[in-house]
Order: structure tokens, then sequence, then C-alpha cells
């Protein structure tokens, strides 16, 4: 653990404090979010602080990955209380760059990618969203070039894609995955949770246990496309709005074949205004 918290706000400045700490031989971690922390962020830290020597987390709220109907404007932020909670697992540096920092007047790349990155699933609801996480994730990596990164499983493609830009692009930091974080009900915490209602807050945990229930009957041999359907059905019923329940491949995240594959179900549905996604291994 270092001591005490560091704020950069420019890719200069967090440059020079990594390359220092490299050039004492501290291995260093690497924490992307857009802010808005809770207790599942802050696990990503806490993994990071035991495998490395120092840990930079990052906080931007990425333009590029929200479309022109989503909530860019009104995502919440609170940088004062995040670097609260931050100093409180002992992260070392938090990087708060602006956007002209991020996307200088003339920026013109896009990094693109198909494969697990076109499966029907998240991208399909969000065209954008995978070109403006890869390309935000690319240039992350490049300005910290930490030697490990962490990223949380609650986005179960998003792992996937930045895994394979990570291998396809030769980038030499070590993607680290980690377990989803819950509130006791179940529900999966998020930054987006803070816009349910009461009433929306009591619904939103029945994501997580019926996709618990999907997994059990197709533990006990239910057909998984039909297992999920239900599942849809069911949270249909609730009085959600289902974008998908779907039981994939966990390693391709392609349709499953047959049973025996390794298995995840991954939900998207929104209740109200607010879009919440989940999954679980089978
Ligand atoms: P954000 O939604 O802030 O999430 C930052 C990281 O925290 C991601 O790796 C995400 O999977 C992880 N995370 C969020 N909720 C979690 C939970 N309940 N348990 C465990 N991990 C959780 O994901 C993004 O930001 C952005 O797309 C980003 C990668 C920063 C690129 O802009």
């Amino acid at each position: 653990m270092g001591s005490g918290l560091t704020t950069a706000y420019d890719q200069d400045t967090l440059r020079s404090v990594i390359r220092e700490w490299k050039a004492e031989g501290l291995r260093t971690a690497l924490v992307p979010t857009m802010g808005a922390l809770h207790d599942g962020h802050l696990e990503l830290v806490r993994r990071g602080v035991q495998i490395a020597d120092r840990v930079v987390v990052t906080v931007f709220v990425n333009p590029k990955q929200f479309a022109a109907n989503e909530d860019l404007d009104k995502y919440p932020n609170d940088i004062s209380a995040d670097k609260t909670m931050l100093e409180s697992v002992g992260a070392d540096l938090v990087y708060v760059p602006n956007n002209d920092e991020m996307y200088p007047t003339g920026f013109s790349c896009v990094v693109s990618l198909k494969g697990p990155a076109s499966v029907g699933l998240e991208d399909k609801y969000r065209p954008q969203f995978f070109d403006g996480v890869t390309t935000v994730v690319a240039k992350l990596f490049n300005q910290a070039s930490c030697d490990y990164a962490m990223f949380g499983e609650k986005d179960f493609q998003q792992l996937a894609v930045v895994s394979q830009m990570v291998r396809d692009l030769n980038i030499a930091t070590t993607i680290v995955p980690v377990e989803t974080v819950r509130e006791p009900s179940g529900l999966a915490m998020a930054s987006r949770n803070a816009y349910l209602s009461e009433k929306e807050l009591a619904l939103a945990p029945s994501i997580y246990n019926f996709a618990k229930q999907t997994a059990a009957n197709i533990n006990d041999g239910m057909n998984p496309k039909e297992a999920a359907d239900a599942t849809a059905q069911k949270l249909t019923d609730l009085g959600f709005r289902v974008d998908y329940v779907e039981a994939r491949n966990a390693n391709t995240l392609d349709y499953v074949k047959n049973n025996n594959e390794p298995m995840r179900i991954l939900t998207a549905a929104w209740l109200g205004k607010t879009r919440l996604i989940d999954n679980i291994g089978v």
C-alpha cells in the first residue's frame, strides 16, 4: 500500500508517477471506472492492492460509449466522495482526465472489435457501446502501462471484449477478472441503481434470483433456451421490459449447443427508465 491518494488530471503527470514506481521495481494495477463508486468498484481496488504494489484508479465518464438518447448528462458523479472511498481502500493514484485530455480536437481513432463484441447481447441493444469502451480502455492502457488491469464480471461481455482486445493488440497488461459484488438482496451493485425508486429497488433483485433458478433448471437438464425464455417471461410479468435473458457459452458468448458447455446466464432488463444488467455462471 502507498502513502495516501494523489490526483492526476493529465496523462503527463500520470505517466511520470507510474514511471517512477516502475523504476523502483513496483508492480502496478489499473482500475478503469466512470466514478460514482460503490463497493463493487472498491472490490476491484482491494484486489489490485493484493496483487500489486500500487493501484491507479481512473475516473472518466466516457462520452463515446453513450448513445445520444442515453444517460450521459445525468450519469451520477461525486468525485470528492469517490476520493474518500478510494483512500479508505488504499488506492494510490486517481486519474481524472477531462474530455479534452482524452479526446483533443482532431481525435480520429476508433478501436473496434468483432468476436465477443458482436454476439447479439449488449452490442445489439447499445450498438455504439463497445467501440466507445475499447477506444477509451486502449487509451487508458497506453497512458498508464500498468502490469494489471482489474475488470468486473458484472459487465461480463465487456470483460470478454477487453480481454480479446489485449490479446489481439499484444497489450502488455494482464486482465484480472473480479467477481460481482451484490447488495444483501442479491442485486448487483451498479452506479445506475441510484436511479431506482423504492418500488423498483424491491423488484430489481428478481433479476439475480430468477437467474439462479434458471441455472438450477439447466443443471436439472432443462433446455437452456427454454429455461432462459421462461425467465424472460417471468421478468416481463413482474413489470420489467426485457432486452434479453440468454444462456451463452461462458468462453465465447456464442449460443450454447448442449448442457455440458461452460455456461453463463446473461440478463439485461429495464425497470422504468433504468437499464439493469447482470449475469451468473451455471
Ligand atoms: P463502470 O461502470 O464505472 O465500472 C467500472 C468497473 O467496475 C468495471 O470493470 C465493472 O465491471 C466493475 N463493476 C461495476 N459494478 C460492479 C460490481 N457490482 N461488482 C464487481 N465489479 C463491478 O465499466 C465501466 O465503468 C466503463 O465501461 C469503463 C470500463 C470504465 C470504460 O469507460
